[in-house]
């Protein structure tokens, strides 16, 4: 019971992380870790070949080896319907290759056997005869009508082509670049970056012979979605499938779909009648699982030449790899990328996307982003520096002459979305500021009079997250709505189950928080559950900051719901009606007589032990949230660059990340999202990318070609914080956790274009290495300096 001076540790408060307790201790509970009787270890033979028609598969070497059990191939699986699965995006996906296989690294086979080495010793025991066919590596080349169809299962698929979407007026906005006085084009490549957690994917099923119970561990950020699906596609009673995620080494998107090796293990489990265990290493984990990005994509601004801007003009390609496997809302084929429109008053926008199969792995996650807002925020963001040079104005100027005004909220942009609130120049204002910006300027007209290229870049974001609204958005016709469950015991503690999955967010410290600010109850007396399907409530998960503002809201409105009942309670206890009870921060009085008062606690304690007649015994209750829309983040960073003309080589100066998400539950734990988003904002821009041989081989199978920034390079951070809450949130918080990867990409870039722009340097495409800037500037003729 909290004492007369103790303050509750509710909205606002930097609470320490509960959760950590038990990581900093090495008494986490990963995947791995999970070791259960009889378990058997199940390990898949990948295709070395990008593109090539299987003719025979000799599996007997490997089924004759001591201690293997099974040899698993798409025969085995077409057998029992599950040579194919769905896709996120409403696509098929194989699960182990019966006719081609279509990328390197395609699951081809897979062996079950007593432990994992005699596992992957039996892998080099399968004879595969492969007839290689010409690989596709770009999207331009799979839309060319010579192409070979890489999607030969499908009927009717005569092409590479998967969709054609488009977003916004095309007349209007071809009427306003035919009265544009200038027209700006960018042509950029957001390149394929992966969301590389430190745990791998993976899982061990457990079907119960006996029962026909099937429990599955995985690693999964959304486990409730994947028990529906498992449910759908292998015909099981979704009520005898449970899915366990338990702690989750990181997930940025790489844990939402359902993977082939989760579905072998679960049906060698199924035919066994033994637990199996399935853990990716960490190439299978860079060439199989869920890219992002991949697009390819054409901007054009119009503008007036006072700096108005009058309209705006996308055209992209995707990459989407073998098979379309987006995770995304089913209603839009480009995830939310029509924000494209970013924080600016942009009259009319016309978008059209098309995406193409390759042969790449499948992918295209929200990785630390919402559903593709990430290169949609970088495409405006370089456009609008792009702008203010050829306009010859400052950057920040144009930004400021062009932003959503704080009185035009709610805002309806030009692709229709509605934007809450926002206070875009008080985001940059402060940005300006911090990073002391006119004095800057005047620094670097004097560095560039001595030859020295540094460079200060700023982006401004507009973020959406919090899916959604039932109407719009599904995924396979799932509802994106999440539901919370509070339970407080008789001695007044709680026990709160959230149908999202939290992985390093910190969700058990900020959920019990809210509950804390609702009830009064201090957050380390309220234990939170999730990620186990049979004791928590539906939900579609955590990924796209969706958390707080959907599974967030409704641990708000249950914690009301609850309250209601113990005010009826804590009236009863006062012998006063209901009407005359107040509540302050765990505290039940009298209106008019302050000093009559019934604490939270003593009303648990009542609601079993001494309630009103004719009422329900029992203090809990559950609650689902249907968002009535998303939420809008914002911010403005500010990057300081210097460039060595000689090697290429960029150093950060300074970061400055000013970031808006509403009410902020643990500032201390969104500074840690902010500093997350901004070093993997900063990987990307520098270092990260997935790339291909002409031959479709992929470059970046392991971290020593796949590079993630250390904090050896990461440059240090300077974080600000303006407050606009959300109108519609019930605690006025907007979600944050991909704010920062989403915004600061172009940031960086823009310095560095900012300090090469005088030697005519207009882009140069992600990730800036040092070789390609070094390039970028030879090309460009040298600087002066050299
Ligand atoms: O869906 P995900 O948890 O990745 O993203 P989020 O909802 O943006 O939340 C990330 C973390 O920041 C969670 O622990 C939130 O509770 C916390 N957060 C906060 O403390 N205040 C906010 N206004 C938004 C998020």
């Amino acid at each position: 019971m909290p004492t007369e001076t103790e303050e509750i540790r509710g909205l606002g408060h930097r609470v320490k992380r509960k959760e950590d307790d038990r990581f900093i201790r090495g008494k986490g509970t990963y995947i791995d870790d999970i070791t259960l009787p009889g378990m058997l270890h199940m390990a898949i033979l990948r295709s070395p070949y990008a593109h090539a028609t299987i003719t025979g598969i000799d599996t007997s070497k490997a089924q004759a080896l001591p201690g293997v059990v099974a040899v698993v191939t798409g025969e085995l699986m077409a057998q029992h319907n599950l040579a194919w699965m769905p896709t996120l995006s409403g696509d098929t996906q194989a699960v182990l290759v019966t006719d081609k296989v279509r990328f390197q690294g395609q699951e081809v086979a897979a062996v079950i056997a007593e432990d994992l080495y005699t596992a992957k010793d039996a892998l080099e025991l399968i004879g595969v005869e492969y007839e290689p066919i010409e690989p596709i590596v770009t999207p331009q080349r799979a839309m060319e009508p010579n192409a070979p169809v890489i999607r030969t299962d499908k009927e009717g698929q005569d092409s590479n082509h998967i969709y054609h979407w488009e977003s916004g007026d095309k007349d209007a906005t071809d009427k306003a670049f035919a009265e544009a006085d200038r027209v700006v084009a960018l042509d950029t490549f957001y390149p394929r970056s992966h969301p590389a957690p430190v745990e791998t994917c993976g899982c061990v099923a457990d079907i119960n012979p006996a029962t026909g119970q099937a429990t599955i561990y995985m690693t999964s950020q959304a486990p409730h979605a994947i028990r529906t699906v498992f449910a759908l596609v292998a015909g099981l009673p979704e009520e005898k499938i449970r899915i366990v995620s338990p702690d989750i080494g990181g997930g940025f998107g790489n844990k939402v779909p359902v993977y082939p090796g989760y579905v072998v293990a679960t049906a060698a489990s199924l035919l066994i009648g033994r637990p199996v265990k399935w853990i990716e290493d960490r190439t299978e984990n860079l060439i199989s699982t869920g890219f992002a990005r991949d697009f390819h994509m054409h901007g054009e601004m119009a503008l007036k030449d006072d700096g108005t801007m009058t309209g705006l003009r996308v055209s992209l390609l995707a990459d989407e790899g073998a098979f379309h496997a987006d995770a995304q809302p089913s209603k839009f084929k480009v995830g939310l990328f029509h924000i494209v429109t970013g924080s600016y008053d942009l009259p009319t926008a016309h978008v059209t996307a098309d995406g193409a199969y390759t042969n790449k792995a499948p992918g295209g996650v929200a990785y630390r982003c919402s559903f593709r807002v990430t290169e949609a925020s970088y495409l405006i963001e370089r456009l609008v520096q792009n702008a203010a040079y050829e306009l010859g104005m400052d950057p920040a100027d144009l930004r400021l002459k062009n932003f959503i005004e704080k009185d035009q909220f709610p805002y309806t942009s030009a692709t229709g979305f509605v934007y809450d609130s926002g206070d875009y120049h008080g985001a940059m204002n402060m940005a300006l500021e911090k990073v002391s910006y006119q004095e800057l300027r005047k620094e670097q007209e004097e560095a560039r009079a001595r030859g020295e290229l540094v460079g200060i870049g700023l982006a401004s974001f507009t973020e959406v997250v919090g899916a959604g609204p039932h109407k719009d958005y599904d995924i396979l016709g799932l509802k994106m709505n999440d539901g919370a469950e509070l339970r407080i015991h008789p001695t007044g503690k709680a026990i709160l189950k959230i149908s999202v999955q939290t992985q390093g967010q910190g969700h058990e410290t900020t959920f019990a928080q809210i509950v804390a600010e609702e009830l009064g109850i201090q957050p380390e007396d309220i234990k939170v559950m999730h990620g186990d399907t049979d004791n928590t409530p539906y939900g579609l998960g955590t990924y796209a900051s969706r958390s707080t503002p959907v599974s967030g809201a409704a641990t708000a409105m249950v914690a009301r719901r609850v309250r209601e009942k113990a005010a009826k309670i804590a009236a009863h206890l006062l012998e006063v009606s209901e009407e005359d009870v107040e509540f302050s921060k765990g505290k039940f009085s009298v209106k008019g007589a302050p000093d009559k008062v019934v604490t939270i606690q003593d009303a648990a304690f009542a609601a079993y032990t001494n309630f009103p007649d004719g009422m329900e015994p029992g203090l809990e209750g559950v609650y689902y949230y249907d968002p009535p829309n998303l939420t809008f983040p914002f911010g403005t960073y500010a990057v300081v660059v210097e460039v060595d003309p000689d090697t290429g080589v960029w150093k950060v100066r300074r970061m400055v990340a000013v970031d808006d998400c509403g009410v902020r539950i643990n500032p201390m734990i969104v500074e840690g999202q902010i500093h997350g988003g901004l070093c993997e904002g900063f990987g990307i821009a520098a270092m990260e990318q997935i790339t291909f041989d002409e031959n479709g081989n992929c470059i970046g199978a392991n971290f020593t070609d796949y590079l993630l920034p250390t904090a050896w390079e990461t440059p240090r951070f300077e974080l600000g914080e303006t407050v606009t809450p959300s109108p519609h949130h019930p605690i006025g918080a907007k979600g944050v956790g991909e704010s920062a990867t989403v915004g600061s990409p172009a940031a960086f870039v823009n310095a560095v274009i900012d300090a090469l722009w005088p030697l005519g340097v207009r882009n140069i495409d992600m990730p800036l290495t040092s070789a390609k800037v070094w390039e970028a500037i030879q090309a460009a003729g040298g600087s002066k300096k050299t």
